[in-house]
């Protein structure tokens, strides 16, 4: 039996998603405008968030209008400040906010400057703390939602990665004190990815394949059987799992992270 259509459960809703023109932001945007949402996409580069404005139209079936373009690099503060706030002038407010940024190099300690050591904390937790601080006064005017993504590693930090290890915990402590600060009316929360196919996977793939020496395809298979689920995931799952923490279906979850990663982490708790 068919009844009548229901609206999409992100209609009228706005949302902005950072380090959004390629993978995992790419995805989430994408999923929130397929449910009803109007989404600004943040990236440094012009061209790949028109790209990425096509490719969601194309997937959706959505108006180009359903999605804001606003430039920015996350390393500079002024700049993203002011793309955040024409993006919610042009959004007219802010329901859901999306943090995700661009990954910083694999390297360990010995391999690492105290210079790239800077730029690692400002394009991942002092980025995050620019966006946060933009965009956290138009979510709480109403209400809304906050996801921030980080990794997997949060819970369980692994060897020759220091700059991931150094800064994502950062962001879930701040996420988690915002949850107490700026609830009831906001809810905030971490998203935890490992595995899924990106580019940026792909470039971890490659790393794994030359440092151990073997076949690109012998490292991805190395990669996949991290996982409980012996596959690697998609980006599209991944949106999904962020689509339910912003949505109203988890109105009573804040304050915590969620892994979405295959069940590669091992702690129990
Ligand atoms: N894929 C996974 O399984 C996984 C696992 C753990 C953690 N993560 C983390 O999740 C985040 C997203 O991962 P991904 O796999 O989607 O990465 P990706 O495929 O490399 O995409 C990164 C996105 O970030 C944007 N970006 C990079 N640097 C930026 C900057 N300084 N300012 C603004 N935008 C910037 C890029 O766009 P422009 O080039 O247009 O700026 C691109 O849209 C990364 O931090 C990654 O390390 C991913």
């Amino acid at each position: 039996m068919t009844g009548p259509a229901t609206p999409a459960e992100f209609t009228g809703r706005r949302a902005l998603v950072t380090a959004a023109s390629k993978g995992l932001g790419r995805a989430v945007a994408c999923e929130l405008v397929d449910r009803g949402a109007t989404v600004a996409i943040l990236s440094r580069s012009r061209e790949n968030l028109e790209a990425a404005r096509e490719f969601v139209v194309e997937e959706t079936g959505a108006d180009e209008e359903a999605l804001v373009l606003a430039s920015a690099d996350l390393h500079r503060p002024a700049e993203t400040r002011g793309a955040i706030e024409d993006a919610i002038d042009d959004l007219g407010g802010l329901d859901v906010l999306v943090t995700n940024h661009g990954g910083p190099p694999v390297q360990s300690i010995a391999e690492t400057s105290i210079e790239e050591f800077d730029e690692a904390y400002a394009g991942v937790l002092r980025g995050t703390f620019v966006v946060l601080k933009a965009a956290l006064p138009a979510v709480a005017d109403g209400g809304g939602s906050v996801v921030n993504v980080v990794s997997a590693t949060v819970r369980e930090p692994v060897p020759g990665d220091v700059l991931q290890n150094a800064f994502r915990p950062g962001i879930y402590a701040v996420s988690k004190a915002l949850s107490r600060e700026y609830g009831p009316e906001v809810r905030v929360n971490c998203v935890c990815p490992r595995g899924i196919v990106t580019e940026r996977l792909e470039y971890k793939i490659e790393l794994l394949a030359d440092r151990e020496g073997i076949s690109v395809e012998e490292a991805r298979q190395r990669r996949a059987e991290e996982l409980a689920t012996d596959d690697l995931g998609t980006p599209e799952g991944f949106a999904k799992a962020v689509a339910f923490l912003a949505s109203e279906d988890a109105d009573f979850v804040t304050g915590t992270l969620v892994p979405v990663d295959g069940g590669w982490s091992r702690g129990a708790f």
